[in-house]
């Protein structure tokens, strides 16, 4: 993804990752979710003037892909090759902006996750012994008996509703019972790296509950990354996944600029079901390996469909092509991080999404845009008009514009995406309510030069609206801009926050054409 600023030594950083995605499955609007949250705020942090890096990728490795490319009768790598691309393609279908796509069968990788391992051995971390007990291959995790119910036929269950078996082998054990209270207290150091804090109290009451040793190792498939100096045994593929958000930095050239410039990462974004890997077992790895811990690991909710978990079993994944399709892709943006306060779980629904798309992008934003850009092109020859004396309605709302980047900063630094966009609706809301009770089409005769102010505040507040909303909504932010002739040099936020860049009168508009189309078809997805 191209910079937007001339970066050097002093640019700040800010390096985001999601999870790497099982490529058995079909992509669906799970992963597109988590990535899109991650694209907004790497989108938002360029413009912001930050040196961005934006991972995704695939997680290739483990018995569920080998038995997925079994069942498909073809080789674990040309199984992998094909399906990988499944997710690539999806991210570029949803305009997400990431700079890196990492593929756990890289040799990149595998010669990362080869480091760790000799880091965690030479640390004496590492041990050989057997493993004796419950795996869920789904999960690809290990559970304690304790943790499983009864099915009908005698067969078991995890937590997450996996299937479990029982597994007997050598493995090598990582030392995770020693970990307990070094996690707690950087738990208790750091309030902010588990978050939203209801899940953070979640996994520091199951680390108090005490932490056994990790099985790192298995011998009884071969679709992995080798152990370094025992191929019997290939590394546990949570050990090897994990291990992606350093390799995506250059790990293990630890003195180069890429892993010092970017490591270690701010942000790890991922689903609520898979915390636990990530705030207990990764920081735990990286102590024990030496190397520094990320900023903050945030768990965002699950979405149902019309009031139902999206399961398999039940065939209701939805799909993010039809959904792109049917409503849009900004639209479908905006509602995914709109509807749901961003850490909880959400439902999805044709109605609600319709709601959004006609309320609050057609009637608010796309009108406020619309009778605006269309008063200037007819009663200002499509020339932005010049600006009078300012009332305090005016500095009203040019002040509350000027205000609304520093609180959507606010919020994006704390993942509050609906909180964010609620701010900008209120700005939209306001703007609204200015031109109803300006009414400029009424000055036109008596009071032309106060309706060319009029005009020019509301254009100056579409301009900061568009140039916030575009992380979000990047395609209707950039139609508006283009309207308001900003060039785009001047879409950047340092352009809000520098007098100069304001729009300036007499530059020629195109003619306004709408960018929120109001959703009219009865037909609907699923
Ligand atoms: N491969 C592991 C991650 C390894 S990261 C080092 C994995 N992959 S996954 O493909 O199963 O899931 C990826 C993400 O999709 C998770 O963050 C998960 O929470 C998310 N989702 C899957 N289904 C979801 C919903 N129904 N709703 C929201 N997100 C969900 O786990």
């Amino acid at each position: 993804m191209a910079q937007l600023f001339m970066l050097g030594p002093e640019t700040p950083t800010f390096y985001i990752t999601t999870p790497i995605y099982y490529v058995n499955d079909v992509p669906h609007i799970g992963h597109a979710y988590t990535t899109l949250a991650c694209d907004v705020l790497a989108r938002f942090k360029r413009l912001d003037g930050y040196d961005v890096k934006f991972l995704t990728g695939t997680d290739e490795h483990g018995q569920k892909v080998e038995k997925s490319a079994q069942a498909a009768g073809i080789k674990p790598q040309a199984f992998t090759d094909q399906v990988s691309e499944n997710f690539r393609d999806l991210a570029n279908h949803m305009n997400f902006s990431y700079d890196d796509f990492i593929r756990t069968t890289e040799n990149r990788h595998k010669i990362a996750c080869a480091a760790i391992w000799q880091k965690l051995q030479a640390a004496g971390e590492i041990y050989l012994g057997s493993y004796t007990g419950w795996y869920a291959v789904r999960d690809e995790a290990f559970y304690s008996e304790g943790e499983l119910t009864d099915g009908p036929n005698g067969d078991k269950f995890a937590p997450s509703g996996a299937e479990v078996e029982w597994v007997e082998e050598p493995s090598y054990f990582f030392r995770l019972s020693a970990w307990q209270e070094r996690l707690i207290k950087y738990y208790q150091e750091n309030p902010d790296f588990i978050m939203p804090k209801t899940r953070r109290n979640e996994v520091m009451s199951f680390v108090d509950g005490g932490l056994q040793d990790l099985s790192i190792s298995r011998t009884t498939f071969k679709w992995g990354v080798p152990v370094p100096g025992d191929n019997e045994h290939i590394m546990y593929v949570w050990l090897d996944a994990l291990t992606n958000y350093i390799t995506g930095t250059g790990f293990p050239n630890t003195d180069a600029v890429e892993y010092t410039k970017y490591w270690p990462a701010q942000l790890h974004m991922v689903g609520k079901d898979i915390l636990r890997f990530h705030a207990v077992y990764w920081p735990a790895f990286l102590m024990a390996a030496g190397l520094e811990l990320p900023q903050r690991i945030f768990a965002h909710g699950w979405w149902t469909n019309e009031g139902q978990k999206i399961s398999k079993s039940l065939g209701n994944a939805i799909n993010p092509y039809d959904l792109v399709r049917e409503f849009g892709l900004d639209q479908v943006r905006y509602f995914l991080l709109r509807e749901v306060p961003f850490g909880n779980d959400g439902d999805f629904s044709n109605h609600a999404i319709i709601q959004r798309i006609n309320g609050e992008l057609a009637n608010d934003y796309g009108n406020l845009a619309q009778r605006v850009l269309s008063m200037i092109a007819k009663n200002c020859s499509g020339l932005i008009p010049a600006c009078g004396d300012l009332t305090d309605e005016d500095k009203q709302l040019l002040n509350t514009a000027n205000a609304l980047l520093a609180t959507v900063r606010d919020y994006l630094d704390i993942q509050s995406f609906h909180e964010a966009l609620e701010a900008i609706w209120s700005l939209i809301r306001a703007a609204n309510g200015y031109v109803d009770q300006q009414a400029p089409w009424k000055l036109k005769k008596e009071a032309p030069v106060r309706m060319d102010s009029v005009l020019y505040v509301l254009a100056e507040t579409i301009r900061h609206l568009a140039i916030i909303s575009q992380p979000f909504i990047p395609q209707a932010s950039s139609a508006l801009l283009d309207q308001l002739s900003v060039p785009e040099h001047e879409r950047n936020f340092t352009c809000l926050e520098t007098k100069n860049t304001s729009l300036r009168v007499g530059t020629p508009l195109p003619k306004p054409t709408g960018v929120f189309p109001r959703y009219l078809k009865e037909n609907v997805v699923n």
